[in-house]
């Protein structure tokens, strides 16, 4: 055979092996994947988590709910404070919006070090940081799997909410329940104590919707608010709004510690009535009521 008619038949069976074993790779890898026991994953989800229905009876239990502020990145200042000063086992419940706040595109560029100990704490047997997605990731079975915000009521001694933002805590106010974080709020026993510090803008600070909706809260949970202080906020913006120094949350938080234990395995139900809030009763004027053709 020619040179010339020697390449024009080994190219092209040489493209075709080539072509056919690179068939095969893909053949054996796919059906590698596909028949491979699922992967074990990282954690059981939150709806069969032993913690959530365990626990250390020495230390207090502490959920910390964080929404979408700047302030965001001083959760973990204040979940290393908690567990510090307080010893405390601790739950981080973030919205969407805190979520994308402690993200490493915004507090690994904003505040780094705080970023760094964001991702550390994370690995903590003792912090379990919940997204919405926690809520739902797993459940199956509705007569043995946890409904997730219902079991960390029954979990905490102590909610906190910080950062509480403008819309949180007008949703906590209306008792809309649309996440994880307002789920946990509007189940909340007001048998327990609630800690509220704000952060927001000063002209949503002063709008009048914060003051009615701070009074609505106290006047139903007897709530204690951590009021925000005054500086140049991170809009530039200078006056009232930034969240509380950790240290004038924390001293809040250790006082509603106290008693803790005796505010445990108490059954919620039935306690807002006890507070004397009237369950709901079908109005006077519908009793007499009667549809014309009865
Ligand atoms: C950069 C940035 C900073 C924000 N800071 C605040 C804030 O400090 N306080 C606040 O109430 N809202 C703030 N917001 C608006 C909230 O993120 C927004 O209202 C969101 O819906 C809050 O959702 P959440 O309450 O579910 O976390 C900020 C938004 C952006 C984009």
């Amino acid at each position: 055979m020619s040179g010339r008619g020697f390449a024009q038949h080994a190219v092209p069976t040489c493209l075709l092996a080539g072509g056919v074993g690179l068939g095969l790779l893909v053949w054996r890898w796919r059906s590698q994947v596909s028949d491979a026991p699922p992967r074990p994953s990282r954690r059981l989800p939150t709806c069969r988590a032993p913690w959530l229905t365990a626990g250390d009876e020495e230390r207090p239990r502490v959920v910390l709910v964080c929404t979408g502020s700047v302030a965001s990145v001083k959760v973990p200042e204040l979940v290393v404070a908690l567990r510090q000063k307080l010893d405390a086992q601790v739950a981080v419940l973030l919205t969407e919006a805190a979520e994308a706040m402690t993200s490493a595109k915004i507090a690994g560029r904003y505040a780094p070090e705080s970023f760094t100990k964001w991702e550390e704490l994370q690995q903590s047997v003792d912090v379990h940081v919940l997204r919405d997605l926690d809520e739902w990731e797993g459940y199956e079975d509705v007569s043995s799997d946890l409904v997730v915000h219902i079991e960390l009521r029954k979990w905490a001694d102590l909610a906190v909410v910080a950062p509480c933002s403008a819309n949180t805590l007008a949703k906590m106010a209306l008792g809309l329940c649309d996440n994880l974080a307002t789920s946990f709020l509007r189940a909340w026993d007001p048998e327990k104590p609630l800690v509220l510090a704000p952060a927001m803008n000063t002209i949503m600070w002063e709008h009048p919707s914060t003051a009615k909706h701070l009074k609505t809260l106290e006047d139903w949970f007897g709530c204690w608010v951590v009021p925000p202080v005054s500086k140049r906020l991170a809009c530039g913006d200078v006056g009232r709004g930034a969240l509380a120094s950790v240290s004038d949350i924390m001293e809040r938080i250790a006082k509603c510690c106290e008693g803790m234990e005796g505010r445990r395995n108490s059954s919620a139900v039935g306690a807002w009535q006890r507070r004397g809030f009237q369950e709901w009763q079908k109005s006077p004027w519908l009793k007499e009521w009667q549809p014309r053709d009865a």
